[in-house]
């Protein structure tokens, strides 16, 4: 079964408690995603590979660790997942970005797909999917499902507040991922929407409601 990391640090924390508040402004909630992503995202990076360099320093030659291999792939699910990407790329600023645009159909609340846009070497590429709300997980799910149809080496999740149905659902469908969030929420209420949460991630990113 997948490993879940729940993050408890008080930095992370406490931009959460910033990012629920109904009155804190898309400015500001875009910002404190993007910082989040980058805190969530050097926990999923910490089991890298590393290969030994030899390097020269002012002072003296040594062997030192790089990262091994090709760098990382990052996929947001559009479109909230697009507010996570500042984050991971300034600790990672070489990794290659794949695009997947899903939509939950408000009644059904199933996953609609409308785009899917993946590095072309992704099979040599470690991935790492970006959403920051896991509610039913439909969405994750069917992300993922996606990404395996091309063979990457692994999928990890990163993701800002889980709902546990999600959280149970993304685990079943994908045994393999491995999962990093911010924080676990009570429940979801009866249109999908995690309780206590902080509403629709997308529309507080972008401004659209
Ligand atoms: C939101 C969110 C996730 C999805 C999570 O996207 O960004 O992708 O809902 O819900 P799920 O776990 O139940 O699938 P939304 O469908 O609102 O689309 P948008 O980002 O384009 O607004
Ligand atoms: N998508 C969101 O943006 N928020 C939720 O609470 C659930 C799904």
């Amino acid at each position: 079964m997948s490993n879940v990391t729940i993050t408890n640090h008080p930095l992370i924390q406490h931009k959460l408690a910033i990012m629920r508040n109904k009155n804190t402004s898309s400015a500001q909630f875009r910002s404190l995603v993007s910082e989040i992503a980058m805190l969530l995202c050097y926990e999923a990076t910490r089991d890298l590979a590393l290969e030994p360099v030899t390097i020269e320093t002012p002072v003296a030659t040594g062997e030192f660790n790089v990262i091994s291999g090709k760098k990382l792939a990052f996929v947001p699910i559009l479109r909230a997942g697009l507010g996570m990407v500042d984050g991971v790329l300034q600790l990672v600023p070489s990794a290659r970005i794949g695009h997947i645009g899903l939509y939950r159909d408000p009644d059904t609340l199933k996953p609609v797909e409308y785009y899917c846009k993946l590095p072309h070497d992704i099979e040599e590429r470690e991935v790492i999917v970006l959403d920051p709300m896991l509610a039913t997980g439909g969405s994750a799910i069917d992300a993922i499902a996606q990404i395996k149809k091309r063979n990457p080496k692994s999928i990890k999740f990163i993701g800002i507040i889980a709902a546990p149905e999600g959280l149970n659902a993304l685990r079943q469908a994908h045994p393999d991922v491995d999962i990093y969030c911010a924080a676990m929420d009570e429940k979801l209420n009866d249109h999908g929407y995690i309780i206590p949460g902080l509403g629709d991630a997308g529309d507080r990113i972008f401004g659209t409601k």
